[in-house]
């Protein structure tokens, strides 16, 4: 790779035994991609926020940059924690979790991250602006950022992100490269989508198709919510390994099919239509029976419009006292529901809303066990994917007014 002299004196070691570290990092990363040089990243969202993805290695690792003098040189944001720094203890998550985690996120910060606890970072102030070069790391948000947003990012790990933040450099190949946007799947929507549960079925039906093309779609209407374009980009990254969708007349970069695939033809054409929502629909739906006991809202974390319309949907209501329902969101935009009284609706009704965490970032399979969860019922098809392998609870997936109705009763209807 070329490198700058700036950044060969970052890898003699020069700037500090951290930034050394990090730009070996970044340099085996960009030969092993055949990156010419690097490009300078001024905004990084790091995914190994969380202790159940660092462990305890990981923790000594942050810990270890800061002592040797590390600093963030970018404006950094962070992923969500494995718990709700309020009220872990009330969640049932251990007090040797919460020491460790808060050792992690003290050596983040200590290293200049904005501790925002989020994987929907583009709802509490980091949202890049077209074209720009950042390093995100966490799946749903890197499709977000990709596609919604324009900003141009890879799939960065904990390590490489924190050797973004380190360096402000990245490889420059992958999705930083205009000529490798294009997309070569075309999927033909050709049912009316509604809310954030069909657009779920979309990615993940996509998602188990496209491995790691990239999609382009026709018929997702221009009227589409940023909470339903979030939820396609969580399912596409979880069934697939989507990094970024173009919305024909919805996204920056698709203004038409000729530029969505940049003047090539699509390699394969597919159609979403009733069947293929339907097959989705089973898939996520896998638990059999009726039972309730884990219901799970806010994946990726709600905005505030989804606090809303929870918050409306619930009102003078009151779930099943056998039945715990966690509805996720940032503590940002917790502090906007708390004053427009929406946490106080949900919480009256016996909801929580749980912030800083979601149950895949948590030690949630021991969780599950100690609180006697059986089954989760979401209407994120990223947690109805992740549900069963990673705590072992199989899944309800259906839209909020159906899940709330199943809080409130105890029971999924079919
Ligand atoms: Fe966010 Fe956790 Fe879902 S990180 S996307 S709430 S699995």
């Amino acid at each position: 790779m070329q490198l700058s002299d700036h950044e060969k004196r970052m890898l003699n070691g020069e700037m500090g035994e951290p930034v050394r570290k990090a730009m070996e990092i970044l340099v085996a990363l960009g030969e092993s991609y055949d990156a010419k040089r690097m490009i300078e990243v001024r905004n990084v969202h790091l995914a190994g926020a969380s202790i159940a993805v660092t462990g305890e290695a990981g923790v000594k690792f942050a810990e270890n940059l800061y002592c040797q003098g590390g600093c963030f040189c970018t404006r950094t944001t962070s992923n969500p924690t494995a718990l709700d720094s309020a009220r872990w203890c009330e969640l049932g998550i251990s007090e040797e979790d919460a020491e460790l985690q808060g050792r992690l996120t003290k050596a983040l910060e200590n290293l200049g991250a904005q501790i925002t606890s989020t994987c929907t970072p583009y709802y509490v102030g980091n949202a890049p602006r077209l074209g720009e070069h950042v390093a995100w790391g966490e799946s749903s948000a890197i499709v977000y950022v990709n596609s919604v947003l324009g900003a141009r990012t890879n799939r960065e790990g904990g390590p490489s992100g924190l050797a973004a933040a380190l360096c402000g450099r990245v490889p420059e190949c992958g999705f930083h490269l205009k000529e490798n946007r294009y997309g070569q799947l075309l999927v033909n929507v050709t049912i009316p989508l509604r809310g954030v549960t069909d657009y779920g079925c979309l990615g993940y039906y996509t998602g188990t198709i496209s491995s790691q093309d990239t999609p382009v779609f026709t018929g997702i209407p221009d009227t589409a919510t940023s909470d339903e374009l979030k939820a396609l980009s969580a399912a596409l990254a979880s069934s697939g390994a989507v990094t970024m969708f173009h919305a024909v007349g919805v996204t920056p970069e698709a203004p038409d099919l000729e530029a969505a695939f940049g003047g090539n033809k699509p390699e394969t054409v597919v159609e979403f239509g009733e069947q293929e929502k339907k097959m989705i629909l089973k898939k996520l739906d896998k638990e059999e029976s009726s039972n309730v006991d884990w219901v799970m809202l806010g994946c990726p974390h709600a905005s505030v419009f989804e606090l809303t319309d929870i918050a409306q949907t619930m009102a003078g209501k009151k779930i099943n006292p056998d039945v715990t329902m966690w509805v996720g969101t940032s503590f940002q935009t917790k502090a906007i529901a708390d004053r427009m009284g929406y946490t106080d609706i949900i919480e009256k009704a016996g909801g929580k809303v749980v912030c800083d965490t979601c149950p895949v970032l948590a030690q949630t399979r021991e969780l599950a066990k100690k609180m006697g969860y059986r089954v989760l019922t979401t209407n994120s098809a990223k947690m109805a994917h992740y549900s069963p392998g990673q705590f072992g609870l199989k899944t309800h997936y259906g839209n909020i007014d159906k899940i709330i109705d199943a809080a409130v009763t105890g029971r999924w209807e079919r």
